[in-house]
């Protein structure tokens, strides 16, 4: 196993030095695993499509409703009779081997169970949410908090993840968009890819990684209305360009398996959809690895109105290329009746059960059923001090400086009193954010630590609640004022609890909740120097004292070294780089926003006459923060815009501009290359990312940045599939998704 030392968790580039390597991921057939097939009953073939909440190491915190319907006498005799294939969710060596010694020693044919969980940002080192890392554009930091998070989650008896977690999210109002890498496809795209390598590596059967799973397959991210679990009506087009490339990306970088998601997509099922799981999937992707279902999402075909009753749902999902059945139960109940009965072809059943030993295979767990199951492992290899200082590292990565009037931040040696005042300031039990239930909360740093550890004098510093998350406190207020009236800087830590997004978690108003809306009006009347820390799973809409304040830093919800991770941006010794990956709206009825959409016929003007145009009455169509957006405590300037006047069809387009640290600091800015298809055969979005660079500047320092297109990055989906067409484009090299340097180019005809 590679020994995991501080450089290959901490460097840069040091997590990956199999990163340019082709996965080592044998799919050739294999004698072991068609002897076995060749002995199975259908029972037992069922039972190894079939996985259950882990009942014998039960997760600590139950995270879904109905996660642990056995109980450990029950499941072990179930592995036993060979009617579980995976256990999911589970944390501990011990049970681990309990539960694998049982299947290997006790069940007829000894195939060794596969234990996955939801490690989606860390296990018991927690990073930051991912909507915030993406922030950071910078995928090698995510590859190695992946590789970190794939560590631990190998130490405790786990070979699988269920992430990366790839849905393009548009929609703010929906509590996931918390997993996923925000509003755009090209950094979601870029961000599966790292996460998925920093899993799984260059070779699965290496016990400190893990299979990845890319979900939810397909589109879930664009429930209407941003309502959870709801139905996903979209265009062709917007599947396509939108929803579906991360998930080719995680596929192309070689991950083993993938989830069938709970909802519709234009009146099918995902988790039944024929076409998107066999068609485009197998067919046309020629995935090779695993589809396993979302949480009893093949049982949910019957609320769907999709299948009469379990053994239609079995069926339907079963055909429709679900190998695997999560919690339900439905195939471990109605597949041999299936097969008996000549619905269900057995042949079809043997292409699954192979793509289940296949993954075990894979795993390197028929010839090492103890892997990721190691005593000393479990004690020395989880919450290192190297992961912790990457949870540190990513965390203030991520931290987004949104606004600094007056250069108000970072804060100098003596900032003289302060006020931290919100539900959050010495608060540990919303440091995670969502999906880390198993997160080791004694190492958690809250914000109040980390700012006393940077004080000369740590007595400088006040902690008033003022508020819970979601209703005031009797006398809260008039604490919060009495204690900025005394001191001569507040902090506000304000905004949303874990348990606000993440899934079940929808919101109608995607803003500050009242009750704190109302502490920050009352404490901003105190007059003192106001700067907001935000904490939120989501992109918020801001308003009244909380937006007119002079600094803001968006810090989502950034794990284990939370307190950490704020205290170096707010004094300086981290210089903020990270940019939106959602966009923050002005208003929660302008969801779901985002950057590239499509233009209308009637544009409304950025100046004048707005009448008849395309907007609401209330406000502009801008976004308050856009996608891309994040300041610096230095300022960057770009100019010399040059750019090839021609892209040739089977040609390559420079263009390139100056970037200048025009500031004091040295800074790091995120430029990004846009571009626009003037006119094409379908209306194409007013901007859309197409690559983007990290520079590093010393004051006064300037480097060109150089990007390149090609015909491939222009093309989209249209009448006939992908297709692109010769003409003028726009370009944009920037530092957001709006203004920054124009040109344009023609793409030649072939
Ligand atoms: C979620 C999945 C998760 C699964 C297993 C479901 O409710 O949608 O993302 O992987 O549960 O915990």
């Amino acid at each position: 196993m590679t020994s995991p030392t501080r450089r290959t968790l901490l460097k840069a580039g040091g997590a990956i030095a199999g990163f340019a390597l082709a996965p080592r991921i044998a799919f050739a057939q294999s004698d072991r695993i068609e002897s076995l097939i060749a002995k199975m009953t259908l029972a037992e073939k069922a039972g190894q499509l079939s996985c259950f909440g882990d009942a014998i190491r039960p997760p600590r915190i139950p995270f879904n409703p109905n996660a642990v319907s056995s109980n450990a006498a029950k499941q072990l005799a179930d592995i036993k009779a060979g009617r579980i294939g995976m256990l999911f969710n589970g944390v501990g060596v011990s049970g681990a081997r309990r539960a694998q010694k049982t299947a290997i020693e006790q069940s007829r044919l000894k195939i060794p169970l596969v234990f996955a969980g939801d490690v989606i940002h860390g296990l018991a080192t927690v990073f930051p949410i991912p909507i915030a890392e993406a922030g950071s554009f910078d995928p090698d930091l995510a590859m190695r908090t992946a590789r970190a998070a794939a560590l631990e989650t190998t130490a405790v008896g786990m070979h699988w993840t269920f992430a990366p977690m790839v849905d393009v999210a548009r929609d703010e109002r929906w509590g996931r968009v918390a997993e996923g890498s925000g509003e755009d496809t090209y950094l979601g795209q870029q961000m599966a890819i790292a996460r998925v390598r920093g899993f799984q590596g260059s070779d699965p059967t290496d016990p400190s990684r893990v299979a990845a799973c890319p979900k939810h397959f397909a589109a879930y991210g664009a429930v209407a209305a941003g309502m959870e679990y709801n139905t996903v009506d979209i265009s062709m087009e917007t599947l396509r360009e939108i929803h579906l490339p991360p998930f080719k990306a995680a596929f192309d970088a070689g991950a083993l398996t993938t989830m069938s998601a709970f909802n519709d997509l234009d009146g099918v099922p995902a988790s039944g959809n024929h076409w998107l799981l066999t068609e485009l999937l197998r067919d046309q992707w020629h995935f090779r690895g695993l589809v396993v279902s979302d949480y009893t999402a093949d049982e949910e075909l019957i609320a769907h109105g999709y299948a009469a009753d379990g053994r239609d749902a079995a069926k339907k999902a079963f055909t429709a290329g679900v190998d695997m059945s999560m919690q339900s139960g439905l195939y471990n109940k109605w597949l041999p009746d299936l097969v008996e009965k000549g619905e269900v072809a057995e042949a079809l059943v043997d292409a699954s059960v192979r793509r289940v030993l296949t993954l075990k295979e894979q795993l390197g767990l028929f010839d090492n059923p103890y892997r990721s199951m190691d005593y000393a492992r479990e004690k020395t290899q989880v919450a290192m001090p190297a992961t912790r200082a990457l949870s540190r590292e990513s965390g203030a990565r991520s931290i987004v400086l949104l606004k600094n009037d007056g250069d108000l931040l970072p804060l100098g040696k003596a900032p003289g009193k302060i006020a931290l005042i919100g539900p959050f300031g010495d608060d540990k039990a919303n440091l995670a954010g969502p999906w880390a239930f198993m997160a080791d909360e004694t190492i958690g740093v809250d914000i109040a630590s980390g700012i006393r550890a940077r004080l000369a004098d740590p007595a400088a510093l006040t902690v008033v609640k003022g508020s819970e998350v979601e209703k005031p406190i009797a006398g809260g207020i008039d604490a919060a004022v009495a204690a900025a009236k005394a001191v001569d800087l507040v902090i506000l830590a304000i905004g949303e609890d874990q348990g606000m997004s993440g899934e079940d978690q929808s919101r109608v108003a995607i803003v500050v909740p009242p009750a704190q809306q109302a502490l920050a009006e009352a404490v901003a009347a105190a007059g003192k120097p106001v700067i907001v820390l935000l904490k939120h799973g989501r992109a918020l809409a801001l308003s009244g004292a909380v937006k007119q304040a002079p600094a803001i830093l968006a810090c989502w919800f950034l794990g284990s070294e939370t307190g950490n991770a704020v205290a170096d941006v707010l004094f300086g010794a981290v210089n903020p780089s990270a940019k939106l990956s959602a966009s923050f709206p002005n208003y929660s009825g302008q969801e779901p926003y985002f950057y590239d959409h499509r233009p209308t016929g009637r544009p409304a003007p950025d100046e004048g006459d707005q009448a008849y145009k395309a907007r609401y009455r209330e406000t502009k169509n801008e976004a308050m923060y856009p996608f891309g957006h994040g300041l610096s405590y230095t300022r960057f300037t770009l100019s010399d815009l040059q750019v090839d006047r021609e892209l040739a069809w089977d040609g390559s387009l420079a263009a390139s501009a100056l970037l200048t640290n025009v500031g004091k600091r040295a800074g790091t800015e995120v430029v990004q290359l846009y571009i626009h298809d003037r006119v094409a055969s379908r209306t194409r979005p007013v901007r859309e990312l197409k690559g983007f660079q990290r520079v590093t500047l010393a004051p006064g320092g300037t480097q060109r940045v150089r990007f390149t297109l090609k015909r491939q990055d222009l093309q989209f989906w249209g009448e006939h599939g992908w297709t692109v067409e010769p003409g003028a484009f726009d370009l944009w090299i920037a530092t957001s998704s709006v203004g920054g340097l124009r040109g344009s180019f023609d793409l030649a005809r072939a």
